[in-house]
């Protein structure tokens, strides 16, 4: 009898303790909120579960009260369901490539595994993101030049990379009907070789009735030429004499009453200006940057101080008639250039796979040019077109709308919300800048929270990354 009662009660125990192993499971399982108490046994205590998806532990969205961006929701058609498709919804994806010595080939890809990808991001975006969508535009900063009636609409598109045999294709895929009066700005990043730029070019100038253009670093690369270019200002001259044969534009213009100005510029390395992130094995930016080994510089000339710099500002000094000509008719008017003007134009490095990309994106000299031309306090008509780091963009600092609108690499395309196969190339000026600032995911961030130059906290995506390097 004794045996029988043990036996039942070892039976009941056993039951017991499937039973509490088995409902937190079930629980979590049916994408219930709150786990039961039994839960701690199986699941770390931070890991929270809303809906069914894992998000991170609260102390990684917010170490500094600060809310971090969540990523875009990958997949074009899955985001539409959602999130109603904008005509610019990438960002996130990473600055271009072009460098070397870093794990899969470069720092954007690296970048592009921020946040560990869709999975927390779709969390995130139900309660942590903070980004917001389609914002107008302060009234004060609409521009009420309009042009007259069936006016050049202006497009941009920036870094074509038609080195990618997608990318070319996707050139190609352009209509040769619908843009035929309109003007299209490609502030660089065409192509590597002299023989994909002048196609791409060929390509482009067929479909738009103007095409301005200002170079770029990869333009600018010798390493697959055949040594037939001394250096890259060798390369330069070759890519300026081929835009004139083609009729594709490299100094300022006027179309339609509207002002266009290519700004020549280089980046050089003190334009960061923001506390460095430290305690991290972070790559040199000679192991890291491409440019250093694939552009060939004439003694005088070198990346690693502010002379390339300079050089290229200067290069804009022969235009100033035409410039001052375009002051004087009081025409709206875009600058665009290939490099960036402002560190904020960028996120924080905290942000960022690479820390030291603020390092080789940007120039002061480039952001006094400009100003020199839309005026220190810029004006409603104001507006300067950027590209170089692959980030979508479109903002106003300091009165001067700041766009970028690139194609990018493949890769980096088909990770944003829309794949940029449908918004692009961007239309930026239809009788008047459009009304609307894009929804980019980086400007978008910045209009909600404060830049913190001095955070040197990595994000947790950063940060998990260096750990798993080191
Ligand atoms: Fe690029």
């Amino acid at each position: 009898m004794g045996g029988v009662v043990r036996s039942l009660l070892q039976t009941a125990t056993s039951v017991f303790l499937i039973f509490l192993c088995f409902v937190p499971a079930v629980t979590v399982l049916r994408g219930t909120v709150a786990l039961s108490p039994a839960a701690p046994f199986f699941f770390p205590p931070a890991l929270e579960f809303v809906h069914g998806r894992p998000r991170p532990p609260l102390s990684e969205r917010s170490k500094h009260g600060t809310r971090f961006p969540c990523r875009p929701i990958s997949h074009p058609r899955s985001s539409a369901r959602t999130i109603r498709a904008p005509p610019m919804a990438a960002g996130l994806a990473a600055p271009h490539g072009g460098f070397s010595g870093w794990p899969s080939g470069g720092w954007c890809d690296v970048a592009h595994r921020a946040g560990a990808g869709r999975r927390r991001c779709a969390a995130w975006s139900r309660r942590g993101c903070v980004v917001a969508r389609q914002q107008a535009l302060p009234t004060s900063h609409l521009s009420h030049r309009h042009g007259r009636a069936g006016a050049a609409r202006v497009f941009v598109l920036s870094d074509l990379h038609t080195d990618y045999e997608e990318n070319m294709a996707w050139v190609r895929r352009m209509s040769s009907e619908e843009y035929k009066g309109d003007v299209l700005l490609v502030p660089g990043d065409v192509a590597e070789t002299y023989k994909n730029f002048v196609t791409t070019m060929s390509m482009l100038r067929r479909r738009f009735r103007s095409v301005f253009f200002v170079p770029g670093n990869h333009d600018l690369w010798c390493r697959r030429e055949g040594g037939i270019y001394l250096d890259s200002l060798g390369k330069l001259k070759a890519l300026l004499d081929v835009c004139r044969d083609l009729g594709v534009e490299t100094s300022p213009g006027i179309v339609d009453g509207l002002g266009i100005v290519p700004l020549y510029s280089w980046y050089h390395e003190n334009f960061d200006k923001e506390s460095d992130v430290i305690g991290f094995r972070i790559p040199s930016l000679d192991m890291v940057c491409k440019d250093f080994h694939a552009c060939k510089w004439p003694q005088q000339l070198s990346s690693k101080d502010i002379s390339l710099a300079l050089y290229f500002d200067l290069m804009n000094e022969k235009n100033h008639d035409s410039i001052e000509e375009i002051k004087r008719q009081k025409c709206q008017i875009i600058t665009f250039s290939h490099y960036v003007p402002r560190q904020e134009l960028c996120p924080e490095k905290r942000m960022l796979f690479y820390p030291n990309l603020p390092k080789i994106i940007g120039s002061d000299l480039l952001e006094a040019r400009l100003r020199s031309i839309h005026g220190i306090q810029g004006k409603a008509s104001a507006c300067h077109v950027f590209g170089h780091t692959h980030f979508c963009w479109d903002t106003v600092l300091d009165g001067i709308r700041y766009v970028q609108a690139p194609l990018s690499y493949p890769r980096e395309r088909k990770r944003r919300m829309n794949g940029g196969e449908d918004w692009l190339p961007f239309c930026l000026y239809n009788r008047g800048l459009t009304d609307t600032l894009s929804p980019c995911w980086w400007s978008d961030y910045y209009r909600s929270n404060k830049r913190e130059p001095d955070n040197t906290d990595l994000a947790p995506w950063v940060a998990r990354f260096y750990k798993r390097v080191s």
